[in-house]
């Protein structure tokens, strides 16, 4: 229930009582082209695919903190409380179930409204019995669990991550390899839920969860929303790259004064979200395939912790680029962005889209939902795709894909013969 959850809950009840357009939500607003260019068939994306109605969205929420989805709104202080007052008793209908929650994984947080157990396992059980009654209790046909907690402290994969038996024991012995998020991934899991992780920490990208997953048929998406800086860096970097222009450096910095802001201050929550931050460019610009272009290359990432500014980001980048016969230029870029903003509208199409994946089978990793995220979770032995544009092309072929339409290659050339 923090910023970007509530912004998300408020904003899809805002604007299904029509208050606001979904801006920023491909799943709402967005057409997929079909056939040829000339067939002049471009329907919207929710009325090419049998996507959930938002009046068929029911909310429900776990946080160490007590706060109901309206106060939570307005600590959070994203929406305007005269926008939030529209749908105040919907919001205050949402009362947190008690979190999964070890401050070793998020050194900066302390709350109460935390579960107890003789361990992780049983922990993991009555995190499935909230899920089973609120579906019981609401009369849902179907669920999707979005991880919209706390960055938590950088960890890699261990030997308790390989398999589900090796995870389930660990569970059981209260592992310290077992983070909080990933109770909860496990127990999504277990009930065939469709699962996405809005932050970068590991959760269930571990190939226990994976297995999991699949055995469950539940699709699965992550890592870490794209956003803010990183989109922009997504958009510019394939631009460079596609004319062959060098960069030398790439200087990123912000100032971000929420509670996440407060919680990437510390420095081990902080490494999780500077290494998914950080890999984008390697991917984009291949310095491996145009050394010369972008061996040297200088990627530092920052972020400060400004309580002024409130959700309201601020970051600057400085790019040192490289022009014909070396000649140096640069590009600045300075983006005044509000972050739960923008990643409202990612949650929303994650629901949508977790959900019709589930219904037409799929299950496991879905790569074509990585136009959402940072670190995009991906097959082992394949490279992530970064590039805004190809993530775009992929998520439409997937949609074209599902309904039996033509995929579309932007040969083009049977228009000229
Ligand atoms: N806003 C963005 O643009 C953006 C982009 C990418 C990723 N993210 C990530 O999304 C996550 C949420 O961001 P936010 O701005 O909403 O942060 P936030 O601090 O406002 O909200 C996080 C919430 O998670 C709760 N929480 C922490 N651990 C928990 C646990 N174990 N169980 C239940 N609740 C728990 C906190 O109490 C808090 O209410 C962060 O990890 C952030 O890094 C945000």
């Amino acid at each position: 229930m923090g910023a970007v959850s509530t912004t998300f809950v408020a904003g899809t009840l805002l604007i299904r009582k029509g208050l606001a357009p979904p801006t920023g939500s491909l799943a709402e607003m967005g057409t997929v082209r079909l056939g040829k260019r000339n067939e002049g068939r471009t329907p919207l994306i929710k009325d090419f695919v049998p996507l959930a109605s938002l009046d068929d969205l029911v909310f429900g929420a776990w946080d160490i903190f007590e706060d109901n989805g309206y106060e939570a709104a307005r600590t959070a202080g994203v929406i305007e409380p005269s926008m939030l007052e529209q749908v105040r008793p919907e919001l205050e209908a949402i009362k947190p179930w008690p979190a999964v929650f070890d401050q070793r994984y998020v050194k900066r947080l302390m709350g109460t409204n935390v579960k107890t157990g003789a361990n992780k396992l049983e922990i993991a059980g009555q995190v499935r019995a909230d899920i089973r009654a609120f579906k019981e209790a609401n009369g849902l046909d179907r669920l999707v669990m979005i991880w919209c907690g706390s960055t938590e402290i950088f960890m890699t994969p261990t030997a308790v991550h390989d398999s589900i038996e090796a995870f389930e024991q660990a569970l059981e012995s209260n592992a310290d390899d077992i983070p909080s998020s990933m109770v909860y991934a496990y127990a999504a899991l277990v009930e065939g839920i469709p699962y996405a992780n809005a932050a970068p920490n590991l959760s269930a990208d571990i190939p226990a969860l994976d297995r999991l997953a699949i055995d469950n048929g539940s699709p699965v998406a992550g890592k870490d929303l794209k956003t803010g800086q990183t989109l922009i860096k997504t958009i510019v970097a394939p631009g460079l790259k596609a004319r062959l222009i060098g960069v030398a450096g790439w200087f990123s910095t912000n100032i971000l004064g929420n509670r996440d802001g407060e919680v990437l201050d510390d420095p081990e929550s902080f490494k999780t979200k500077e290494e998914s931050k950080k890999s984008v460019l390697d991917y984009i610009l291949q310095p491996d395939l145009y050394p010369t272009l972008y061996r040297n290359l200088c990627h530092v990432v920052r972020i400060n912790y400004y309580p002024p500014r409130g959700d309201n980001k601020e970051g600057w980048d400085n790019i040192d680029l490289v022009g014909w016969l070396g000649y140096p230029m640069q590009l600045k870029v300075n983006f005044l962005c509000r972050d739960s903003i923008l990643a409202a509208p990612i949650v929303l199409d994650l629901v949508l889209f977790l959900d019709l994946a589930k219904r037409a089978g799929m299950s496991g990793i879905q790569e074509w939902l990585s136009f959402y995220f940072k670190s995009p979770v991906h097959a082992p032995g394949l490279y992530p795709e970064h590039d805004l544009f190809i993530q775009l092309m992929k998520l439409k072929n997937t949609l074209r894909f599902m309904r039996g339409e033509e995929l579309i290659t932007h040969l083009g050339l049977e228009y000229y013969d």
